[in-house]
């Protein structure tokens, strides 16, 4: 008789934005009158830039020519991108990454679920508190994390780091030394970051103590600030220590597009061996790479035009990040972030727990957000608002919170 992951068992409820959509659904469904705002998942509304869809265009028509047809793509990704990448991303930046050190894949979220496949079962992750919920599930898929405490909600072996207002949101180095370090940053849910001084320190301790950073910078063009690193490598040392996680749906809207990358530096060993090598070697084996078609919808991100072009859809969307922000702080609400990522995190009102005001604003205000305890314990008493929708109903949305 064939047994199962066990481990997945463990697993408490369904993913958290499947929980969110069911409920919206359910509310939908039951009001089909009313006009829901949904301001939940960070999913982008805005249509891809003109100078991608024309250089998906291309792509389409070289496919259905003989001549110009691909098949599989090269294991690490076209070197067309992985060269854009390397001179936009990291050269640009003063960063030193080789175009060989660049994984092509189909998104962030993959890559962060993945990732933790190269390390050891026994590994202790370190994650931030409140934190995307992939590197905690992936860990727990993967039997890395111990036993769940319904009470707590945490893990008995994972290392949390709890970021709140008392806080400013950086993480402490925590008491136990952890293998496996998660920082998102710009910092989904808070939508705050740190400054490059406090990431260095980051980079520093994990050289120090001998653990990898696995560092999602998926939020990297909402940085305004002069003081915050786009890339982890911007910091000493971090090729020594981290892994970089990028991502074309928040950049470029391509959520439903699906391209990103991961960059593991030659620099990065355990003993003699190369964590490079070993990612190659996953890639190799597990992935077909993205489609041609969406590579060269990547490049174009970095063309002239693309980049005229999603400078603009980000400031759109930080409009909007404004806009909440704003309003919220007018209608008495204590808010964070949305300065340099396209996240709203503000405190429930009158010591509401997270899913009475996530139910109080879709039941009152039409209106849907995601949960801060949805993200980890310490997200409790917080909400989150994505900056992602259009700006009318972001707008209509303000307006509703503040006639609560
Ligand atoms: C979020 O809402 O946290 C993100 O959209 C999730 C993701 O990027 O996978």
């Amino acid at each position: 008789m064939f047994q199962i992951n066990d481990n997945y068992q463990k697993l408490p409820g369904s993913y958290l934005f499947s929980t969110i959509g069911k409920k919206v659904n359910a509310y939908q469904q039951a009001n089909p009158d009313k006009n829901i705002i949904r301001l939940g998942i960070g999913d982008v509304t805005q249509p891809i830039a003109p100078a991608i869809i024309e250089a998906m265009h291309k792509a389409v028509d070289e496919m259905g020519h003989a001549e110009t047809f691909h098949g599989y793509a090269p294991d690490l990704g076209y070197e067309f991108l992985r060269k854009a990448i390397v001179e936009n991303d990291y050269k640009a930046r003063g960063c030193e990454v080789e175009a060989d050190e660049v994984f092509v894949s189909d998104g962030a979220k993959s890559d962060s679920a993945n990732i933790q496949e190269i390390f050891a079962q026994n590994n202790r992750i370190a994650v931030c508190d409140p934190v995307y919920p992939v590197y905690v599930d992936s860990n727990v898929m993967a039997g890395r994390t111990g036993t769940y405490d319904k009470n707590t909600e945490t893990w008995s072996d994972v290392i949390y780091m709890p970021c709140t207002a008392e806080n400013n949101f950086v993480p402490e180095f925590p008491k136990e030394t952890p293998d496996m370090i998660y920082l998102c940053l710009p910092n989904n849910p808070t939508g705050t970051t740190l400054t490059k001084d406090q990431l260095q320190e980051w980079v520093d301790y994990a050289n120090r103590v001998g653990a990898v950073i696995i560092y999602d910078a998926a939020y990297e063009a909402y940085i305004s600030e002069d003081n915050v690193a786009h890339s982890i490598y911007e910091c000493k040392g971090a090729r020594n220590c981290a892994i970089e996680l990028r991502s074309f749906s928040k950049n470029a809207g391509f959520t439903g597009v699906r391209l990103g990358f991961t960059v593991v530096p030659k620099d990065l060993k355990c003993g003699d061996v190369s964590l490079n090598a070993m990612w190659a070697r996953r890639h190799g084996t597990k992935f077909n790479g993205a489609p041609y078609i969406v590579q060269r919808a990547g490049e174009a991100v970095y063309s002239e035009a693309g980049k005229a072009q999603l400078k603009e859809q980000v400031a759109y969307y930080m409009k909007n990040a404004k806009t909440i922000k704003d309003g919220l702080k007018d209608a008495g609400y204590t808010v964070f972030g949305g300065v340099n990522a396209p996240y709203i995190w503000l405190k429930t009102p009158d010591q509401m727990t997270s899913w009475e005001f996530f139910d109080y604003l879709l039941e009152k205000a039409n209106v849907v957000g995601t949960p801060g305890s949805g993200f980890g314990p310490s997200g409790e008493g917080y909400f989150r608002l994505t900056a992602f929708g259009n700006y009318e109903n972001t707008v209509q949305a303000l307006e509703r919170i503040k006639a609560l």
